[in-house]
């Protein structure tokens, strides 16, 4: 007879069934429960999970609004393909987001993920205009399938060994401030971003062959990087002059994470079409390619599709998700746990100086590593030292960066003051232990 399954023997022994393409990411912690900003483990452990499943489930784990709207609609039916029937929390999910989203993005195609919110803008953004060219930036995070692999550029292991992608992708500089070139203020951040691409309409693409560009308005993956104002509105410009869309991939930075519902209303740009997905459903997955009516009407029968998405229970669950935010004025709390989060962050960095820079919008705020006294040396060591440490103290948190330098923290964003301050201290603690101080 076959033993007792034994979960904490499964979990150590995870790396022969999981590819490790995915499974040598740490910790693995083996979850068994978890609520609001809180993960309990089968070993007994408590941790304040400040990754929120990276921008997932931004109203913390279970909330309970979420979790009865998912029941009930699980109780009538849980799958349907959209098309072949029609379902209700879909149709009720279709008027809601409209008002949450930036004006005029009213037409939807749903899929299952941030990696398909991505295709489908690309696909759309070529299908509609007939023009080939895909702007991205470098330092950018858009997923994992083909076309959001071709347009990520963040890390080389993430591309090496898949070529050929796929073609009429090129890259442009993103507004990095902290590692400009030109140096860290507005007008040199822009002449280096948007001069950059100017450079590529002039030396690798006609503006006129270009789809789209394709942006995250607050860079994830590559490090929490928060542009300047002037950066989107400069693309938004650039896209307006050529006849171009943009695409705002807002697959993290929606849904109340940078403190607006979506990062297009922080920082006042308008896109054409946009990837949503993450906190969509506060964790049941689903995901969606937005655009205007006049825009996504001209995207003809049958020339793009899906077996799983807009699934009723996470449509349910979408629609509870967009009211809790409203209910309980998350938006607002995002805002101001932010700051406080953000001025913590400023504090420590008066006392360590691996702490090259702080930064952050809402509750997206992250820690910039460097090797003290260096000019900017990226400290990657020092990031995942600083994760393990926080780790053992029952935080836990994320890496982020080009280099592996950054660390950042995703509460949900409803968490509380109390709760920022238990993660302030066990960062400083953390901080301690790695100085040697
Ligand atoms: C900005 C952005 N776009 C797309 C994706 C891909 O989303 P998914 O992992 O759901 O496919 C991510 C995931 O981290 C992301 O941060």
């Amino acid at each position: 007879m076959k033993a007792e399954f034994d979960y904490l023997e499964a979990v150590a022994q995870v790396r022969q069934r999981l590819a490790p393409s995915l499974a040598e990411d740490w910790p693995l912690l083996p979850a068994v429960r978890a609520e609001g900003a809180y993960l309990y483990t089968a070993d007994g452990c408590r941790y304040l999970d400040f990754t929120s499943g990276i921008a997932v489930t931004n109203l913390g784990h279970g909330h309970p609004k979420v979790l009865a709207a998912a029941r009930e609609q699980m109780e009538k039916f849980s799958h349907s393909a959209v098309g072949i029937t029609m379902h209700e929390p879909l149709l009720r999910l279709v008027e809601a987001l409209p008002e949450v989203l930036p004006s005029g993005m009213n037409m939807f195609f749903f899929g299952n993920s941030g990696a398909e919110a991505v295709e489908g803008a690309i696909k759309l953004a070529r299908y509609v205009t007939g023009r080939p060219g895909i702007i991205a930036f470098e330092g950018g995070f858009h997923g994992r399938t083909y076309g959001a692999a071709s347009v990520t550029s963040v890390k080389a292991k993430y591309r090496n060994h898949y070529e050929p992608f796929v073609p009429s992708v090129y890259f442009a500089p993103y507004a990095y401030p902290y590692r400009c070139p030109l140096g860290e203020d507005e007008e040199s951040v822009l002449a280096w971003s948007l001069g950059g691409l100017q450079k590529v309409f002039e030396r690798l693409i006609l503006p006129s062959q270009v789809a789209a560009i394709l942006v995250e308005p607050v860079q994830g993956e590559g490090g929490y990087i928060v542009p300047p104002r002037g950066f989107l509105q400069g693309l938004r410009q650039v896209c307006d002059q050529h006849g171009i869309l943009l695409i705002l991939d807002e697959v993290q930075t929606g849904f109340g994470r940078t403190g607006q519902m979506f990062a297009a209303q922080t920082f006042g740009v308008q896109p054409d079409i946009m990837s949503i997905a993450k906190g969509i459903a506060n964790g049941f997955p689903l995901g969606a390619t937005v655009a205007s009516r006049e825009l996504m009407s001209q995207w003809k029968a049958g020339s793009h599709g899906t077996t799983f998405g807009g699934n009723p229970i996470a449509c349910a669950a979408s629609l509870a998700t967009l009211e809790v935010i409203r209910e309980e004025n998350l938006l607002e709390n995002c805002r101001v746990m932010g700051e406080r989060f953000l001025e913590g962050f400023r504090q420590l960095q008066g006392e360590y100086p691996m702490i090259g820079e702080v930064r952050g919008v809402g509750l997206m705020v992250a820690m910039e590593l460097i090797v003290p006294g260096s000019d900017k040396t990226p400290n990657p060591e020092a990031a995942t030292q600083i994760l393990e440490n926080c780790l053992q103290r029952s935080l836990l948190g994320y890496m982020a960066g080009l280099f592996g330098q950054v660390i950042r923290f995703i509460p949900p964003i409803n968490v509380t003051a109390e709760q920022v301050d238990e993660a302030l201290t066990i960062l400083d603690d953390s901080l301690e232990a790695i100085s040697g101080k």
